[in-house]
């Protein structure tokens, strides 16, 4: 298991859920994991979980990937400790549903500050490296809301939309410098996120219920599942792979209806 050895990578919102799985799967292909975390409590201590488990050099930095000053300190921080940042996981995201014509601006602005800006703010601090090095692969975890809307979902599914013209425009801009640049876009996976959404319905168990028989294969994905995808986009084995996005759905958006 060295499909990353002598690599730095870094993930944002790693202290939990799918961001937890690619650090962990991360750290036991051999790389060194940041987890640049909002919720440092939290990332420490599935930071000491991973090191443990791995052997691997694993780090939490308290980072906010709204504010660009603190996303940058998190890349220097991980630079001067493990080296420079090889791969990043822009995965950092949060649900905002609404209805259009009654959102607040401040939802429409949370949405924009964590799951687009946020992905640019990490973008823009390692790629002056990665450019420098001609080397580096950034993965953003986008969503299937990236190209199908669920009504009332509003304005997430803009935002994730916006992370796969960002990961496209990226990708063409730094592909002459070796620099990739691909999306993840994950249908539904068991994590926390999921569990508040289910819990946020009138009924969660007919919420539950109703979402796992939504893929084609009647379940929803694991984190790992995700992480899996993530390894491979980050390794050398994808070294033609940029620009892209690859779904973890279960083949739910293949599906016309049943
Ligand atoms: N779970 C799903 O079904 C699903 C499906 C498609 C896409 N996604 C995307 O996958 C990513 C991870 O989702 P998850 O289900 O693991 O969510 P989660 O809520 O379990 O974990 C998200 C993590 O991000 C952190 N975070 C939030 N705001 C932050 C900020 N400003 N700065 C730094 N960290 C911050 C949180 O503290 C949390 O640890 C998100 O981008 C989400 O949109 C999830």
């Amino acid at each position: 298991m060295n499909r990353l050895t002598g690599k730095v990578a870094l993930v944002t919102g790693a202290g939990r859920g799918i961001g937890a799985a690619i650090a962990r799967a991360f750290a036991a292909e051999g790389a060194a994991v940041v987890l640049a975390e909002l919720d440092i409590a939290t990332a420490q201590v599935t930071a000491r979980e991973i090191a443990e488990a791995t052997g691997a050099k694993v780090l939490a930095v308290q980072t906010d990937v709204t504010q660009s000053a603190s996303v940058q300190a998190a890349v220097s921080e991980a630079q001067e400790a493990l080296g420079p940042v090889d791969v990043l996981v822009n995965n950092a995201g949060i649900n905002v549903f609404a209805d259009p014509l009654t959102m607040t601006d401040d939802d429409w602005r949370r949405c924009f500050a964590v799951d687009l800006d946020g992905v640019w703010n990490g973008c823009r601090a390692v790629l002056p490296g990665m450019v420098e090095r001609r080397a580096g692969s950034i993965i953003n975890i986008a969503s299937t809301h990236a190209f199908q809307i669920i009504p009332g979902c509003f304005p997430y599914p803009v935002a994730k939309h916006g992370v796969i013209g960002l990961t496209r425009a990226l990708g063409i801009e730094y592909a002459p410098k070796n620099v990739r640049v691909n999306a993840i876009a994950p249908g539904y996976i068991e994590t926390q996120l999921t569990h508040d959404w289910w819990n946020a319905q009138p009924d969660p168990e007919a919420a539950r219920k109703a979402t796992l028989a939504l893929p084609p294969m009647k379940r929803i994905g694991k984190p790992e599942e995700v992480a899996m995808t993530a390894v491979f986009l980050a390794s050398d084995e994808a070294p033609f792979i940029n620009a892209s996005c690859i779904t973890i759905d279960g083949g739910r958006t293949a599906l016309h209806h049943e």
